[in-house]
């Protein structure tokens, strides 16, 4: 592991930021196109290490898939076009990756061994691996399948009505997949609503699909259509230099073209209710899917809670919230958001210890955290827990310390945002 040292800002943060495209968007880009019959066409796909193990999965399946300059082109021929992997797929740290896959592994004819890095082995599959197995899937693994690695027997498999024990995008996108395939009709059911790119996209594609507020129901037969895709600017990549302008005095930033899917939307709701200085402008559409410029400037904030449904549509940017927690004068508690002792690490831990090494009040609960701000961060040595977003969080905290930050190791950052130290130069130059 090497060592990197980020150093605190030497006065305002200006500039414009073009964020890289939404992981959760071009992973489905992925999946759905190499389900369709043709090529489909992705601009503004997020070449980040998780998005790419989607991609080497699909070939090692027999889909070509390849770039014409910007644009990735994924070839597809309908699922039968898909052929059995010759080596176990490896999924690295993607949660995504595994989960979605999982839904449709179960459903196609051949076999398939699936294996991932120390992180992803340690994340529970069995959310993924029940519903699938009341389907008729046939899959094994560590204590009973609820880790990988898995081995996967695809068979022909039937529709269900599920609701979902977690609040989990993943684990509903692995059932509607599944449901692609299945006999009979298949119907997923939500307490709060959670990201809905899965529903947007197979309906752009064709699928036989019907999303009814909390209820989305699926069946097979209809052929997938090849497309056109723009990726949006990822909200969750967006997020990080949301908060450094919103904690550096003086700073005005403003984030292209990023999604602004409802159900990612949390952290402008909370940047809002903080006291923080927002706007959206150019707002479109492409493909279901909303997209806006954001500019952020600096705002004296205060503390607020943050809990229930709002939960899901921000549970990735939760480590960079405990940040402008930090920044902000009074009390934040987070609760609801006990998914973040599943993530890539258990987040409710590594935020706090990162935040807390650093010079923040801050205190775990079993399903969140307190943060008494405001705090004059102090810098010092920080773990990076492998993680990408605890990794950024850090150093974007660098930014507002008095002192410089010492990361033991910030590769997982490329998982995500791969230009990102580009981006962190480029709005302090
Ligand atoms: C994702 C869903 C969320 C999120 C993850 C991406 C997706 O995970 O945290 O980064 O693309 O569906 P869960 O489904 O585990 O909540």
């Amino acid at each position: 592991m090497t060592h990197i040292t980020f150093q605190p800002a030497s006065g305002p943060l200006r500039g414009e930021i073009e964020v890289p495209g939404d992981k959760s968007i071009s992973h489905r880009s992925v999946i759905f196109g190499a389900l369709a019959y043709g090529t489909t066409k992705v601009r503004h796909f997020l070449e980040g290490e998780d998005c790419m193990r989607t991609v080497e999965a699909f070939r090692q399946m027999g889909i070509k898939i390849d770039r014409e300059g910007p644009v990735l082109r994924i070839h597809g021929n309908g699922p039968e076009a898909l052929k059995e992997p010759q080596a176990p797929l490896y999924f690295g740290n993607s949660g995504t990756t595994t989960r979605l896959m999982l839904g449709l592994l179960a459903g196609l004819p051949f076999f398939t061994v699936v294996y991932g890095d120390s992180s992803l082995s340690a994340r529970p599959m069995d959310r993924v691996v029940n519903p699938l197995r009341q389907m008729g899937a046939e899959m094994n693994g560590r204590e009973s399948g609820s880790y990988l690695p898995l081995a996967i027997r695809g068979k022909k498999l039937q529709g269900i009505d599920y609701s979902l024990p977690v609040k989990s995008a993943q684990v509903k996108s692995a059932v509607l997949l599944a449901g692609l395939f299945a006999g009979g009709e298949t119907i997923v059911r939500e307490s709060s609503a959670t990201r809905d790119h899965t529903e947007k996209m197979l309906q752009a594609f064709g699928a036989d699909i019907t999303a009814n507020g909390l209820q989305t129901s699926i069946s097979s037969g209809a052929k997938l259509e090849a497309g056109n895709i723009y990726v949006p600017g990822d909200i969750s990549s967006a997020a990080f230099f949301m908060a450094a302008a919103a904690i550096i005095p003086g700073s005005h930033l403003v984030l292209k073209a990023v999604g602004l899917n409802e159900t990612r939307t949390g952290l402008l709701d909370v940047l809002q209710k903080m006291g923080g200085d927002i706007r959206i402008s150019n707002r479109k559409s492409s493909g279901g899917e909303d997209i806006g410029d954001i500019t952020v400037s600096y705002a004296d904030l205060h503390g607020i809670t943050i809990e229930g449904e709002l939960i899901p549509r921000l549970i990735d940017e939760i480590p960079v919230i405990a940040l402008l927690a930090t920044q902000a004068e009074g009390k934040t508690v987070i609760r609801d958001a006990e998914e973040l002792r599943v993530k890539e690490t258990d987040r409710i831990s590594a935020v706090c210890d990162v935040l807390k090494t650093l010079g923040a009040d801050i205190e775990p609960t079993a399903d969140g955290m307190i943060i008494h701000g405001k705090s004059k961060l102090t810098g010092g040595k920080a773990a990076s827990y492998q993680d990408h977003r605890i990794a950024m969080m850090a150093a974007i905290a660098s930014l507002a310390a008095k002192g410089e930050v010492v990361l033991d190791d910030a590769s997982s950052i490329s998982v995500s945002y791969p230009d990102f130290f580009a981006d962190l130069t480029k709005i302090q130059s």
